[in-house]
């Protein structure tokens, strides 16, 4: 076989990569003629992955409702994958494919083309909620969810490190306490965040089995995230930027769709589909273990929003209304099954 100015060209590189970590390349040569092709099914771990749905019931439909939160679940990390690498300011990878370290600064051309995947991530979950609301025979949900209490995707932690990567924790804090806590340390608002008044039973107004559950696993885990994260948030790198970045009207308006993603849209479709499945048309079925969640989920009851600063007085004012407004006419005058709308 000839040795080609490439081949010898690639042999080079592999062994400069390979001395500078006192590496013999022969021996990486010998790995090569060793090893077994990488098969799509290995990499992939396909039997791993189709392994992981286990229903608790025989109704056929509980594994779908499974596989779409386990599909939520790796989008909400590659969310998170994204997530840090903008805080950090990005990697750098070097010529030979490794990996360098952080950015000292955040480019801004990088901060948008970020965000716009993150944006794009939460509008395929948003569409594809579908499968939530209409994928399912209510009858099967029924029953196979009362196997399940009380467990509840309040309990998902990705959803909580996501909101903590993205804005100030005053920014999340219960809307009541929000001024007055707006100057405290990041702890006490963590304390006080919107979610601790979710998951709450309805008679009694205390904390749900799902809220206890939830902050016995991972709140401590929050206050070191939160430690690691408040200081680098997507807020603070956007106020980090030059005042003349900082007005790059493609990336205020990737930041504005961010906020409307995450805080209003995503969680519309879903308590539209919490309506289908538990609201009667006449009264309410209980939430997880009988909580509070007709009125904890609406967005605009809470004002859950990562960016006041990009909004006006009156976009503020009418934070998610418009739409929750609609479900709810719609759950009082159809009742309890909803036709598809095209
Ligand atoms: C038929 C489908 C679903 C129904 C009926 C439903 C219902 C509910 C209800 C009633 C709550 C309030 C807390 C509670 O009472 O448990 C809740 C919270 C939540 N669910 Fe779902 N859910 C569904 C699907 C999903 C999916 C697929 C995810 C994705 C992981 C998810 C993520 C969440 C999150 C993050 C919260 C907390 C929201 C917040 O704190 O504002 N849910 N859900």
């Amino acid at each position: 076989m000839e040795i080609t100015p490439e081949i010898k060209d690639r042999l080079e590189q592999l062994n400069k990569k390979y001395a500078a970590i006192g590496q013999d390349l022969v021996s990486y040569l010998d790995g090569l003629i060793f090893a077994n092709p990488l098969t799509y099914w290995d990499y992939i771990e396909v039997d791993a992955l189709l392994s992981l749905q286990k229903p608790k019931t025989d109704y056929p439909d509980e594994k779908i409702f499974i596989v779409y939160h386990q599909i939520t679940e790796l989008y909400f990390s590659l969310i998170q994958h994204e997530l840090e690498q903008l805080c950090h300011n990005g990697k750098i990878i070097s010529a030979a494919g490794q990996d360098q370290g952080w950015n000292e600064t955040l480019d801004v051309d990088f901060f948008i083309s970020r965000l716009d995947r993150i944006n794009m991530y939460f509008e395929t979950l948003t569409q594809s909620f579908e499968v939530m609301r209409f994928g399912m025979e209510k009858e099967q949900f029924t029953k196979f969810r009362m196997a399940l209490l009380s467990s509840s995707g309040f309990q998902t932690a990705a959803y909580r490190r996501i909101e903590i990567a993205c804005t100030d924790l005053k920014n999340l804090v219960i809307e009541e306490l929000r001024t007055k806590l707006e100057n405290t340390d990041h702890h006490e608002q963590l304390d006080n965040i919107y979610w601790r008044r979710g998951a709450i039973v309805e008679e009694t107004g205390e904390k749900a089995l799902t809220l206890r559950d939830f902050e016995k696993k991972y709140l401590q885990e929050f206050h070191d995230f939160a430690d690691q994260y408040q200081p680098i948030n997507i807020w603070k790198k956007f106020k980090g930027l030059a005042a003349e970045d900082q007005k790059n009207p493609t990336l205020v308006a990737a930041l504005r769709t961010l906020d409307v993603n995450v805080n209003v849209n995503w969680p519309l479709v879903h308590f539209r589909t919490a309506v289908h499945y538990l609201s009667k048309g006449t009264g309410d079925e209980k939430g997880t273990g009988g909580t509070n969640w007709q009125k904890y989920l609406p967005p605009r009851f809470q004002k859950r929003m990562f960016y006041p600063e990009l909004w006006s007085a009156q976009e503020k004012l009418e934070w998610g209304k418009k739409w929750v407004e609609e479900v709810l006419a719609e759950s009082i005058t159809t009742g309890p099954t909803f036709q598809r709308k095209k």
